[in-house]
């Protein structure tokens, strides 16, 4: 009887043994072909930096996302902190704009780039006397905590149209890149518009309509002083720019383009930052229900951007787009001219 019980027992361990040791064969495997399927890749060259690629894999990359999350949450201490090298550094890069261009879907996906971090929310440090008297420490505690190597990226479209702001980004860094990704004028000032007007009904108020703000119901021109309008007249709003930095530090992202046909334009802003190419077509896939691209981290988090970026745009009079088609026309001549981008807007 006892024999009996010390075989069955033997077997029952040898079964929970086997599955264990097949369990953990099978987490080995899985967590090894994570990073094998993962086109994300370690960063090499210029942004290695003393730490070699090898010493940079991926599954860093994800603990330091966890950490930074239970960081957040205060599970985190600063001691873990410290310990993984962690810190808050001032951005490299900025998208200063212009508003509605496409900033969010420019800097989420800049930020599947492993050597990029970014800002999450928009900081206005620049364009908010208030928050830039507090200072450039408190700028800079505002920044995401990031491994030196990697650069971190914030956005704030406010910057590009806000007079004092260009003066005090220099005095913060006159080597910054600044990234403008601009959408074709008009559709721009509509996508502006239909913003504020969503704003307006969420709280029940009416508003005008685009065309009767759009264009001087007086002279029946294009209404110079309605901010939508002033906005897409980027030429207006680099001039300034370029009083403090040399055009070679802008570069220009077609907006219209990320909607359709993002990884090319995220190329061309690799390159400018000197980063690595690392952001594949795996990275981004079109979701059909929501119309856009959306992002692919690994095979396991994905995201789209909220509903409030691809809102449908009200029905604008075609001779009001007409007009102000022919109005933007000479002034994209000559950002074309300046930036050396022709993006060929009607
Ligand atoms: P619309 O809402 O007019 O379509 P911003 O982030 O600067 O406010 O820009 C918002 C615009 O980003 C949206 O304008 C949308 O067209 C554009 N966009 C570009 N790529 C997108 C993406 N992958 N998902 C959602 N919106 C995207």
């Amino acid at each position: 009887m006892l024999f009996k019980q010390q075989v069955w027992l033997r077997q029952k361990l040898l079964v929970l043994g086997s599955l264990a040791v097949g369990s953990l064969l099978y987490l080995v495997a899985r967590v090894g072909s994570l990073d094998r399927l993962q086109p994300i890749c370690p960063i090499e060259g210029r942004l290695g930096g003393a730490r070699g690629p090898a010493e940079f894999p991926l599954r860093a990359l994800q603990f330091k996302r966890g950490l930074l999350h239970e960081f957040r949450k205060n599970n985190a201490s600063k001691e873990q902190v410290r310990l993984h090298d962690l810190v808050q550094q001032l951005p490299k890069a900025i998208i200063i704009g212009v508003r509605k261009g496409g900033t969010r879907a420019l800097l989420e996906m800049l930020n599947l780039h492993p050597a990029v971090v970014k800002a999450s929310q928009e900081i206005h440090f620049f364009d908010n006397d208030e928050n830039y008297a507090k200072g450039i420490e408190w700028y800079r505690k505002k920044m995401p905590f990031s491994y030196p190597q990697q650069i971190t990226i914030e956005k704030s479209p406010a910057y590009f149209i806000t007079e004092e702001v260009p003066e005090r980004i220099y005095k913060m860094n006159s080597s910054i890149k600044l990234l403008i990704i601009v959408r074709e004028p008009t559709t721009r000032a509509i996508s502006d518009y239909t913003q504020v007007l969503e704003g307006k009904e969420r709280k029940n108020k009416t508003y005008y309509k685009f065309e009767k703000l759009a264009i001087d119901p007086n002279t029946c021109e294009v209404n110079t002083k309605y901010k939508a309008v002033r906005t897409s007249i980027y030429t207006k709003h680099l001039e300034r720019w370029l009083k403090y930095f040399p055009i070679e530090q802008f570069h220009i992202v077609d907006g219209d383009r990320l909607i359709m046909e993002p990884l090319p334009e995220l190329q061309l802003v690799e390159k400018f930052l000197n980063l690595p190419p690392r952001i594949s077509q795996y990275n981004l896939y079109f979701n059909a229900t929501r119309g856009f691209y959306c992002l692919r981290f690994n095979i396991i988090f994905n995201k789209c951007l909220a509903g409030s970026k691809g809102r449908i745009h009200p029905e604008v009079d075609p001779s009001v787009i007409t007009k102000l088609r022919k109005f933007f026309h000479p002034f994209n001549q000559k950002f074309y001219q300046i930036t050396g981008r022709t993006l060929n807007w009607p």
